[in-house]
């Protein structure tokens, strides 16, 4: 009996204590809050204002599991990313009842099917391509869909080594990004496209110049395929790349270059080109010393704004082109970028890749310099309408990291990534489990390519590369559907996309 009344009484005073502190703190908060002056809310409602800070930062978090509709989130809604996640699991893309897509929306392409597809016996496989006949050591791309620059440094040893290892599974080609070629990117023994950016990470000097001794001793990998130089990408054109001090660990300063620890800010272009006849010399200069196909990737702003490079290889001839052109749309992703930029600045892949594609056609161009195409180019719908509308390779950066496990939490800068993509702190990375992950990176790659071969045997054509503008509609304003054809004839009659 007294113990029992003890043990109330003990809690009856722990109560009140608790309170009493809780009012304690709740005053002194109240006073700072009332006498601080950066922030209104606070200061007229003090202690309960805090609550805003602290349900708008939960809300970030619990939105996408509970207040989010399956359509509506951005960069990518919840129906994107199961797709990504369920594919790379390897459960495939069945689903039961009817689309939640909704299909009235201005611009949503939509497949033109035919009476009589072919049957099992007529399919086929879009076959190698050769990129570079005329470099010394040209290459053939065995896939149609491979994984975008992403570099060291904005994503983490173990989502590189994923992703190296998950590209050969598959037979993808894998870009380095701006950030030089790592032993993680050789590790799995898949192609590879080094990427030069405008401040030449891995390939520079003291200054920031081209350095042809180490161009070379990349390109003597013979993994590396491929040369991409670099002129801007959708998430931040006009702007070079950026990697925050906290992402600059010893390691990757020794592959880019640079001084540890500090922000490592590519310059706007490469300073040596301001015109596009110097393109075409960094392109014949960086050809000749590698040997190798070179490329560029840029996301275009007008069509005036690219002409002039068609123009530039007419006068020069067409040994003078690149060797291929990726286009980055302006929805294009990013490790940091400018909020402007990432949200206003380029063209959309939508628009650019049909205008891009008939400039080049236009040109004469099309079985020299194959397109390569990206820009939320995710899943099997937006691939095809790409091959479709001109291009002759998709490539994607956001899907891949999907299939390595990426929430979208939107941290990729902070170096504090959940899932270990975009971090170098050996916590997070722990969860990233490399021998599970480029399962993963593969299983997506090929269940993309899979679904992409059936949407082209549903229009009719026995493989993508067949797909033409005339197979696929395009929501108009009043609800009525116009062949691509229509929208964007082919500015050739001998155009492979009319
Ligand atoms: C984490 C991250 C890092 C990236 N790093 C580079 C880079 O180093 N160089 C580059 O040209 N593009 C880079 N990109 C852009 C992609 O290569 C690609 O152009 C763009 O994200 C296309 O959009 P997608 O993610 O929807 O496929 C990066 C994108 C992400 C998400």
């Amino acid at each position: 009996m007294d113990v029992a009344m003890y043990a109330l009484q003990f809690l009856a005073i722990l109560l009140v204590g608790v309170i009493g502190v809780a009012l304690l703190v709740a005053v002194v908060l109240g006073v700072v809050d009332r006498t601080q002056t950066s922030d209104a809310i606070r200061r007229n409602y003090p202690v309960l204002g805090r609550f805003r800070g602290l349900f708008s930062m939960l809300g970030e978090f619990f939105r996408q599991y509970f207040f989010a509709m399956d359509r509506e989130e951005l960069p990518f809604n919840r129906a994107q990313r199961e797709w990504v996640k369920r594919s790379s699991e390897g459960h495939g893309s069945m689903v039961a009842f009817g689309s939640t897509r909704n299909t009235a929306i201005v611009g949503t392409p939509l497949f033109v099917n035919a009476a009589f597809p072919p049957v099992d016996d007529q399919f086929a496989s879009s076959g190698p391509m050769v990129i570079g006949p005329g470099a010394r050591v040209p290459y053939t791309a065995t896939s149609f869909f491979n994984i975008s620059g992403m570099s060291y440094g904005a994503i983490s040893r173990p989502a590189v080594r994923a992703l190296s290892r998950g590209a050969k599974r598959a037979g993808l080609w894998m870009n380095t990004g701006e950030g030089g070629l790592s032993d993680y990117h050789l590790e799995g023994g898949c192609d590879i496209v080094f990427q030069i950016g405008t401040a030449k990470y891995g390939v520079r000097d003291a200054a920031g110049n081209l350095d042809e001794d180490k161009l070379r001793a990349v390109a003597a990998h013979t993994t590396v395929r491929l040369f991409e130089i670099k002129l801007s990408q959708g998430a931040k054109p006009g702007k070079g790349g950026i990697l925050p001090a906290d992402k600059v660990t010893p390691e990757i300063a020794r592959v880019r270059g640079i001084p540890v620890g500090r922000d490592s800010i590519s310059p706007n272009r490469h300073v040596e080109v301001d015109a596009w006849s110097d393109l075409l010399d960094m392109i014949d200069r960086v050809r000749e010393v590698t040997g190798k196909p070179t490329g560029i990737k840029m996301c275009v702003g007008s069509e005036q704004g690219v002409a002039g490079l068609f123009d530039a290889i007419r006068d020069r001839g067409e040994d003078s082109a690149p060797d291929f052109i990726t286009l980055d749309g302006g929805e294009g992703g990013t490790g940091a970028a400018p909020m402007p930029l990432i949200d206003l600045v380029g063209m959309s892949i939508r628009e650019a890749l049909p205008m891009v594609a008939n400039l080049r056609n236009a040109s004469g161009l099309r079985g020299r310099v194959p397109l390569v195409a990206s820009g939320k180019l995710v899943n099997p719908g937006d691939v095809a309408w790409a091959l479709a509308t001109g291009a002759d390779f998709v490539t994607n950066a956001r899907g891949f990291m999907f299939s390595l496990g990426c929430i979208q939490a939107l941290k990729c800068n902070r170096n504090t990534c959940p899932t270990g993509i975009t971090t170098h702190n050996p916590r997070f990375q722990a969860g990233l489990v490399v021998e599970d992950k480029e399962l993963r990176v593969a299983a997506y790659a090929q269940e993309i390519i899979k679904e992409v071969e059936t949407i082209a045997h549903s229009v009719g054509v026995a493989e993508p590369r067949l797909m033409r503008r005339d197979h696929v509609r395009v929501v108009q304003p009043d609800g009525r559907t116009i062949l691509m054809s229509d929208l964007w004839p082919a500015s050739d009659a001998a155009s492979r996309h009319t």
